[in-house]
Order: C-alpha cells, then sequence, then structure tokens
C-alpha cells in the first residue's frame, strides 16, 4: 500500500463533499496546518478570509463541537466453564469523524477505536478473531501476560479470511491493557486506519480501593493524532525518522471532543495510540490531576500531577473529581506540547448540574505492593540508532528486525538489566512483549513518582539513557521488544527474546 493513500477504494465520493454543509473551508486551512509540520513556517494566506480567521481563531476543525464517543462495550458470545468467549471480525469500516464525510477505516468489528473489553482477574477470556481483510492481520494484546503463542508475534498471523482463537488466561493484576494489529512491517498504517481497541482488565483490589469500574464513570480514552485528505479519508505520510504527526488529535475517533460529566468521581484512562507523538497534558484551570495506574495496573500510592507526560503505547489513569467544579464550568485538557490550535486541544469537560451520591473513593495511602524483582542476572546495553546505509531504518544495538534470530535468551524467573542508550534527537518509546519491567535509573534525572510501578512501556527521551529491569516471568517462548513509535518499530527497530526453562 502507498503513502498517502486512503486504506481502500470505498472513499468518499464527489456526492459526499458536495452534500457536506460543513464547508470545504476548514479543510483547505487543515492544509496550511500541516504544511507547518514539513518544517516549513505555516503559509497562511494574509488576506481576511473566513478560513483563515477561523484558523487563527482556533482549530481548522472546530474543537469541542462533538461529544466524546464512548465504544461499546463487548458481550461474551458465550461463556463455557467460566472461560467468557468473545468475537470480533477484522475489517474495513467506514465512519463519520468530520460532519458529512465519510472516512474510510479498518476496524475491528468495522469500528475505531474498536469494541471495549472489560474483563476480570483470574477469568480466562478466549477472542475469535476473524480476518476480514484482504491482507494478513493478527492481534497483540499489548500489557497482557500471554503465552507466546497467542501474543500476537508480528511472524504470527491471520491469513485473510481465517480465524484464531486468541487465549487471554488474565492472570495478573488490575490493568489498562489494548489490543491492536502486530503484523509485521504494517502496524504504523494499520494502527492509523483503525485497529486499536480497549482491554479493562479489572479485579477485587480496585473494587475494594473504590475506584470507578462503572463504565458510565470509567471512561477509555484512546488519544491519537491524525490528518485528513479533502475527502475526509485519513491523510497519512510516512516519515521514518521522525515517525508521523497529525494536525488534528482525536479522542476516541472524535476531533477534540466534549465531554459531559457529572459532579461525580471519575477514572479517566488515558492511552496514546499515536504511531509517534508524545503528549504533555494539562488541566486548562491549573488543577491538578490525581493518577493512580500505569501501564501494568496501580501505582504503589496515588500521585498528584500538575502536567502528564504520555507517551506512545502508555497507559495513565486518573481520577478526577468534578464534584470540586461548579455547574457550567467547561474544564479543558491541553496537550501543551502542541503547535498548533488542532494539536493543542484535547478534550473539554462540561460539567452538568445535578451529581447525587457518590459510591466511589479517592484512595488515600497505600494502593498496591509492588513486588521484589530477583536480582538481576546480567546486564546489556542497547543502542538506539538510524541507519541509513540502505534507506532509513532505526535500529537497537546495531541490528534491525531478523525474525530468525534470537537476540536474548533469558531464564524463566530470572531479570536483568537493560540500559536503552539514546544519542539521537528523538523519543523512543521502547516496549517488552509478554512480561513487565521497572524503571530503575533515568540519567535525565530522577523517575518520576508515577514511572515507579510496573511499566511495558517506557519513553526514552533524546539524548537519556533510561534502565529497565524486565522479569521474566510467567511464560517462556518467544517475544519481541521494540520501539512503539511504530515507523520506527516497523522499520527494523524491534529484537527478539526468548524465555527459557
Ligand atoms: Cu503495542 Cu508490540 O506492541
Ligand atoms: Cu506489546
Ligand atoms: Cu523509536
Amino acid at each position: 500500500m502507498t503513502p498517502q493513500q486512503p486504506p481502500f477504494g470505498a472513499g468518499s465520493n464527489r456526492r459526499d463533499f458536495m452534500r457536506n454543509g460543513f464547508s470545504s473551508l476548514a479543510l483547505v486551512c487543515t492544509f496550511a496546518a500541516q504544511s507547518s509540520l514539513k518544517g516549513a513556517e505555516i503559509t497562511r494566506s494574509t488576506a481576511p478570509t473566513s478560513a483563515g480567521r477561523r484558523f487563527k481563531a482556533a482549530t481548522p476543525f472546530t474543537p469541542f463541537s462533538r461529544d466524546l464517543p464512548i465504544p461499546p462495550t463487548l458481550s461474551p458470545v458465550s461463556t463455557r466453564q467460566g472461560v467468557d468467549v468473545y468475537a470480533m471480525d477484522i475489517q474495513e469500516g467506514l465512519t463519520e469523524i468530520l460532519p458529512g464525510f465519510e472516512t474510510p477505516i479498518y476496524g475491528y468489528e468495522g469500528i475505531y477505536p474498536g469494541p471495549t473489553i472489560r474483563a476480570r482477574k483470574g477469568r480466562p477470556t478466549i477472542v475469535r478473531q476473524t480476518n476480514k481483510l484482504s491482507f494478513d492481520s493478527n492481534v497483540h494484546l499489548h500489557g497482557g501476560y500471554v503465552p507466546s503463542a497467542h501474543d500476537g508475534h508480528p511472524m504470527d498471523v491471520i491469513l485473510p479470511g481465517k480465524s484464531f482463537d486468541y487465549t487471554y488466561p488474565n492472570d495478573q493484576d488490575a490493568a489498562y491493557l489494548w489490543y491492536h494489529d502486530h503484523a509485521h512491517g504494517r502496524t504504523a498504517h494499520t494502527l492509523y486506519y483503525g485497529l486499536v481497541g480497549s482491554y479493562l482488565l479489572s479485579d477485587d483490589r480496585e473494587e475494594e480501593l473504590g475506584l470507578p469500574t462503572d463504565p458510565e464513570f470509567d471512561i477509555p480514552l484512546t488519544i491519537a493524532d491524525h490528518a485528513f485528505n479533502k475527502d475526509g479519508s485519513f491523510r497519512y505520510s510516512e516519515n521514518v525518522d521522525l515517525g508521523f504527526r497529525g494536525d488534528t488529535i482525536l479522542v476516541n475517533g472524535a476531533v477534540s471532543p466534549r465531554m459531559a460529566v457529572k459532579r461525580r468521581l471519575y477514572r479517566l484512562r488515558l492511552l496514546n495510540a499515536s504511531n509517534a507523538r508524545s503528549y504533555t497534558l494539562k488541566l486548562g484551570n491549573g488543577r491538578t490531576l490525581l493518577q493512580v495506574a500505569s501501564d501494568g495496573g496501580l501505582l504503589e500510592q496515588p500521585v498528584l500531577r500538575s502536567t502528564v507526560l504520555i507517551h506512545p503505547a502508555e497507559r495513565i489513569e486518573l481520577l478526577v473529581d468534578f464534584r470540586g467544579f461548579r455547574p457550567g464550568s467547561e474544564i479543558v485538557l491541553q496537550n501543551i506540547d502542541g503547535e498548533s490550535a488542532g494539536t493543542r486541544n484535547v478534550l473539554r469537560f462540561d460539567v452538568e448540574r445535578g451529581g447525587g451520591a457518590e459510591e466511589f473513593k479517592v484512595p488515600r495511602g497505600r494502593m498496591r505492593t509492588i513486588e521484589k524483582l530477583p536480582a538481576p542476572n546480567a546486564s546489556r546495553r542497547w543502542d538506539l540508532s538510524l541507519a541509513t546505509a540502505s534507506g532509513v531504518q532505526w535500529r537497537i544495538a546495531d541490528r534491525g528486525y531478523d525474525p530468525e534470530r534470537i537476540d536474548v535468551r533469558p531464564r524463566l524467573g530470572t531479570s536483568e538489566l537493560w540500559q536503552w542508550h539514546n544519542p539521537s534527537n528523538r523519543i523512543h518509546p521502547m516496549h517488552l512483549h509478554g512480561m513487565l519491567f521497572r524503571i530503575v535509573e533515568r540519567s535525565s534525572g530522577v523517575i518520576h513518582p508515577a514511572d515507579r510501578s510496573w511499566k511495558d512501556t517506557v519513553g526514552v527521551l533524546a539524548g537519556e539513557t533510561v534502565t529497565v529491569q524486565p522479569w521474566f516471568v510467567p511464560y517462556t517462548g518467544r517475544y519481541v521488544f521494540h520501539c512503539h513509535a511504530l515507523e520506527h518499530g516497523d522499520k527494523a527497530m524491534m529484537l527478539q527474546l526468548e524465555v527459557e526453562r
């Protein structure tokens, strides 16, 4: 598939374009914004057109004009012997993101983001995935303790027309896991075009703590930057060095939406599903945010933050108590790293009247005790670098991905120190499949209290060295580790480990 093309031929036609009342002016603006991403100054007409004024005023697409969509929760198709069985089709779809336009996507069940699975610790699930696309696909459960054969390894694919039953033991603490396509070399494309969904694993502990688990107050927020063609289709252009950058932020598939909230306690589960963009999020009125969980589940203690930095593939769970706001308040969640209005406005909370009794609690004190890791058996250094000899490729330890080669063979139950050494001027969100790690050292300074719990992805900043300690449990077998800037990972920045008995 060539870049710049919509994923398949079912794009909007001219009639769609014409019937659109929302006007092409706004779309013209998005191209002006887009051009700024190529390093040039924003090419903006000096004539005071309405389009120009609109661009100046806000984002090319009026923010906060749509309600936040909430992906549906998938119901099991059956339950056998305590195992919930789900079924999904991986298929093409059309979705209305810009009013009056149809955007072609790939989607689990044809929607973007895909349906949410709410699973329970100790209760396994089987997810039957049927590939109705015309090319290979597969599904990786990111953050899950999953046997290697069910991990969605890049080489284990579901052929078109075929199905695979992914079995997930759910034998780990509550966490915000997510599922996405992982067919080798395609993830930048397939995730961008929609193959992403949330998998919320709950347990007794989070209920004891009084954390919201009711879908009305426990909200997954899938954040990703996109860009659009004139016909409303997603615009994608490959940049292997930088990774894709869009000019518009989508939350759950809507442009900078608004979310009506009651005066209640909400659990907001942020997932950065962007190809390569990191965000620094801040509440508009400077209110602090209370973080309770990260990739691997609950933190030891809640952490108050004035800003939240989230790299691709990371998850951050926040508690926001809207009882502290007057009815009618509008609170904007902003990305203070955004280079334009379209990439600054993330989401607006509109506080409604009323509230009622609160049954949830803001946890105080210790939420969890992090298990002690065994002393490391080995120490490894992984250099992250850009190779340009045969096309632009990011590499780990001067190696590109080779499915035939095993790069590390740790023993089951052991741990090691892995040093990510990043002399480049890009951020590399480094991710390990099937296992979790702790961050033990950062050359850039102290480890943020919110990063001291279990992680599966760590943003290694430009010029930084980050040492992590993976724990090689609970399964033996072959897994990958890679950069989650998708253009980096697709273009070789991935290695393989085999956990041995
Ligand atoms: Cu989201 Cu290979 O992972
Ligand atoms: Cu993963
Ligand atoms: Cu990278």
